[in-house]
């Protein structure tokens, strides 16, 4: 069997470049053999192509998107460009790529380390055995809704963001929490607000409507405040939490605490086209360029890649076993390092990966 797949690029800004680069060659080593093939093709988004174009998500890259079965980014942002006006920041040209690929559903498993569970802020018996997978609405609500600044006729300055979202904007990605919660422990929590927002309310309503088609799923609703703290008192507890764009941009970069740095942590996003597999960390600036960056989270990320958009769960379990052999054998990027451990550079863990990839 041999299928070939294309591929695009957006290392973006700051340390994604490196990052990016680093996965792709864990990828290549992971493909050899399998008969699947793939080729790449790299574009400007974010800092970089504002620079480049003027524009954050310019047209040749948006056209790279049509023909593309998947999209692995690195990272945007950073203090450069934290100036311009709302549409021209890195951040727009994030939100308008998602938007572009219709992927509206952010799949962000956390899952603990045992080798890690010293670099995790939290005890270790809370800590341990956490395998949570957040499914975050990703093309709507408040960051994709209307939102204006101005002036009162008094003089004092306003502005407002609004949360929008449709039924089938919610039923679709909550339909994505229980698949997700059927291929696991089948437990699903629904996180809303919904003792405050009418758009929480509506998010709830819809859910109930759809239990009734999941009844081998545990479904439970929570609010996002004490969901907030649950994370971290009783993380065991959750199994797959679906929850709307803000909430879950927030709970996630809580929840990625839980296994000692962010810098490990994958994410998967999905509609009907082509998939976009990025790490949950940011374009870190304050490291950029020193070659110190984690790697992981996107090599992890190219792993739901083999997962999600090509076909090769198998490739996709290898690649994530490296990662653990590589921790467990003592590999620790800056990020995760103890006080007095010595640590690897981007590529030393790169390689401490492909090492256990062959
Ligand atoms: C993330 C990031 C983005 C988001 C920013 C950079 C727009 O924080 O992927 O979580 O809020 O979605
Ligand atoms: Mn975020």
């Amino acid at each position: 069997m041999s299928r070939h797949y294309q591929i695009v690029l957006l290392p973006g800004d700051g340390i994604g470049p490196d990052v990016v680069r680093c996965a792709v060659e864990v990828l290549d080593e992971a493909l050899a053999g399998t008969g699947v093939t793939v080729s790449y093709s790299t574009h400007l988004l974010g800092g970089a192509a504002i620079d480049q174009t003027g524009e954050p998500l310019p047209e040749a890259t948006k056209e790279a998107l049509t023909s593309a079965d998947a999209v692995l980014l690195g990272a945007v942002g950073g203090p450069k460009w934290d100036r311009g006006p709302g549409h021209l920041r890195p951040e727009a040209g994030l939100l308008a790529l998602r938007k572009a690929l219709g992927v509206y559903a952010n799949l962000r498993p956390v899952k603990a380390f045992p080798a890690l569970l010293s670099a995790s802020p939290l005890r270790a018996d809370v800590a341990s055995g956490v395998d949570v997978m957040i499914v975050r609405e990703l093309t709507g609500g408040v960051y994709f809704g209307e939102r204006e600044t101005g002036t009162l006729a008094s003089g004092e300055r306003f502005a407002k963001d609004t949360m929008y979202y449709t039924e089938s904007e919610i039923r679709r990605v909550v339909q994505m929490g229980f698949e997700a919660a059927r291929l696991r422990r089948r437990k699903l929590t629904s996180v809303d607000k919904a003792n405050v927002l009418d758009s929480s309310r509506l998010w709830r309503a819809v859910v109930e409507e759809m239990k009734e088609d999941y009844p081998d799923v545990t479904l439970e609703h929570g609010l996002v405040d004490s969901c907030a703290m649950h994370l971290v008192t009783r993380p065991q507890a959750f199994d797959v939490i679906v929850t709307e764009n803000l909430f879950g941009d927030i709970l996630s970069d809580e929840a990625a605490v839980l296994t000692g740095s962010i810098g490990v942590l994958p994410s998967a996003s999905l509609g009907s086209g082509a998939g976009l597999y990025e790490p949950i960390h940011g374009s870190a600036p304050d490291i950029a360029g020193l070659g110190i960056a984690n790697p992981l989270g996107t090599i992890l990320s190219v792993a739901l890649m083999c997962r999600y958009s090509l076909g090769l769960p198998e490739i996709a379990a290898r690649i994530e076993n490296a990662v653990e052999q590589a921790i467990s054998a003592g590999a620790r990027t800056q990020d995760l390092a103890l006080p007095g451990q010595s640590h690897l550079s981007t590529d030393e863990m790169k390689e401490a990966v492909r090492k256990h990839l062959r």
